[in-house]
């Protein structure tokens, strides 16, 4: 039965280019939703920038800049990079839209209106000189546990402890360099342990896969707190009707995934947005994040959801890290790569490639090595994969005027690439794509196998029989073209350039059925293989 689906990715804050780890997870989710999309699923896969919050405040103010020119500015070039790499979103937005507004102020009024929000006074770091509240992550000081200098106000870095500002010794201010003072403010509390119960059934309800669902299961033991939903003034955000304060960017950034659902459904009539939220919807919700942010998808999200009696996600995959040469991508330490960066160097495919065979569901780190990367893209693609296409086109080319045979040399080898490709498809619903690449790679050392043992280049100085040399090459394009049609979600360049040389669509309910008595086109370059200089001048950047 075909499902109705909608995809987001965790939304990109505004402040800042896109870098690969955001790239990684888009690769992921776009991979997804192509093969979704492959057998006939419905699927609206959405994201959009996160907006609001107090980095993008600062960052407006110190380039002598407005946020709203900034997001702006920030928005045109994250949807230019996703579109590069070839990562298509149904709906790119923002979280400074009307829609978010104003679904964010009925969430509020229904969820107040359940007495799910309440006052309380707050005591806060609060910088004098700037004349304003400072967020945790802009003051630091010394770790009361190990006496580390220079560590976050409510925990170390180094050991690791976690602690309240009442602890932290010799506090200041990053903003100013002064000393903040403790001052006292009213805010808003959202009631998250009212929820406790239901959250605790969620996760363990097969939405989350078994080791994330253990590592909440400890949160639990330590027990949710009241979630604070409201910022002081000055800050870059929506201001929390009849009050002097703005919500805090978390709250309106989750809910910009229904406001940019709903201004797609503004473009796009014939969706019908209340199907896809309603609290009974057979519809289905997947996520998309890296492994920072489980608590706000897992509980916060949830929660609000419940609160306001909307659907909650099917399932959320989550990501490790994408580390470069084992180190943490780190703008500071400048050990991070630019998503456009990228692109000046090497190609789209080849890091859709490289992720894929390294993404898993677990939430281990992904490592992305030059040296490796270059050795797997040019073994497999390269070496394995278009060399298995160049090797029978080209006497498809010469001595058949680029037209298959009728019949196959091995028809037995192609029934069992084919039964085997629905195994490996399988892997596509769980995001485990490095088994599916390892699967793929197996199949196509096979096909090679069978051509070197055909070797066509030999038989055609001993044989007249023009028409052996004919088929084992249409076996050869045939096994190639099943290869491609797995290999599609993940490499949708390349696939694009094979649906046109062997002038055919790469669809699923062709995979059984080769391509005979079939003209094709003249073979052409498919893929460049990588180079040493390529990687320098990267690393040079
Ligand atoms: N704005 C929030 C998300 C709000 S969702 C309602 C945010 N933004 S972010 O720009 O910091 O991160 C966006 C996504 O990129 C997150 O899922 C985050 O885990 C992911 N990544 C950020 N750095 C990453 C790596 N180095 N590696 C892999 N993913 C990374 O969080
Ligand atoms: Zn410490």
């Amino acid at each position: 039965m075909m499902e109705k689906i909608i995809v987001t990715c965790a939304l990109p804050y505004a402040n800042g280019s896109l870098h690969l780890g955001h790239i990684l997870e888009h690769i992921q989710a776009d991979i997804w939703v192509r093969y979704q999309r492959m057998i006939n699923n419905e699927v609206w896969f959405i994201c959009a920038d996160d907006a609001h919050g107090t980095p993008i405040m600062l960052k407006a103010k110190k380039i002598k800049s407005t946020p709203e020119q900034l997001i702006k500015k920030i928005y045109k070039e994250h949807k230019t990079d996703f579109k590069n790499f070839n990562i298509i979103h149904d709906n790119y937005h923002s979280t400074h839209s009307s829609e978010n507004k104003k679904i964010l102020v009925k969430i509020y009024n229904i969820l107040k209106k359940r007495k799910l929000i309440k006052k309380k006074k707050t005591l806060q770091f609060y910088d004098i000189k700037e004349k304003m509240f400072l967020p945790d992550r802009l003051v630091i000081g010394t770790c009361p546990k190990c006496k580390t200098k220079n560590q976050y106000s409510d925990n170390c870095e180094i050991c690791g402890s976690t602690y309240s500002y009442k602890e932290i010794i010799n506090p200041k201010s990053t903003i100013s360099n002064s000393i903040p003072i403790l001052k006292n403010s009213i805010h808003y509390f959202f009631n998250l342990p009212k929820f406790t119960k239901m959250l605790k059934n969620w996760i363990s309800s097969g939405t989350l896969n078994k080791n994330v669902s253990n590592k909440i299961i400890e949160w639990f033991k330590i027990g949710l707190k009241k979630w604070n939903i409201s910022r002081d003034a000055p800050y870059f955000g929506f201001k929390i009707p009849k009050t002097n304060k703005y919500f805090y960017v978390w709250l309106d950034a989750t809910i910009g995934y229904i406001s940019t659902f709903k201004n797609l459904c503004n473009k796009k009539k014939k969706i019908n947005f209340n199907e896809f939220w309603n609290k009974n919807t057979k519809t289905k919700l997947y996520h998309f994040i890296g492994k920072d942010i489980i608590y706000f998808h897992s509980l916060f999200w949830i929660a609000i959801l419940e609160g306001c009696k909307l659907r909650k996600p099917n399932k959320i995959f989550i990501h490790g890290h994408l580390t470069i040469n084992k180190i943490k991508m780190s703008k500071s330490k400048k050990t991070y790569i630019k998503a456009k960066t990228w692109l000046k160097y090497f190609n789209s495919d080849s890091l859709r490639y490289y992720f894929a065979s390294k993404l898993s569901h677990k939430l281990e780190d992904i490592d992305l090595n030059l040296i490796d990367f270059k050795k797997k893209i040019n073994n497999d693609i390269v070496n394995k994969l278009v060399n298995l296409a160049y090797r029978n086109l080209s006497f498809i080319n010469k001595l058949y005027n680029n037209k298959l045979s009728k019949k196959l040399d091995n028809y037995d080898l192609y029934k069992t690439f084919v039964k085997k490709s629905k195994n490996i498809l399988k892997y596509f619903n769980n995001c485990n794509f490095s088994q599916i690449i390892k699967k793929i790679m197996e199949l196509t050392k096979n096909a090679n196998y069978y051509i070197d043992q055909k070797s066509p280049w030999k038989l055609i100085k001993i044989s007249k029989n023009k028409n052996k040399i004919h088929e084992i090459c249409t076996t050869g394009i045939n096994l190639f073209k099943i290869l491609m049609t797995l290999l599609k979600p993940i490499l949708p360049k390349l696939s694009n350039k094979i649906e046109k040389l062997l002038n055919t669509n790469l669809i699923l309910k062709n995979i059984d059925k080769p391509l005979l008595n079939h003209k094709i086109k003249k073979p052409k370059k498919l893929f460049n293989r990588i180079k040493k200089t390529q990687i320098k001048n990267l690393l040079k950047k």
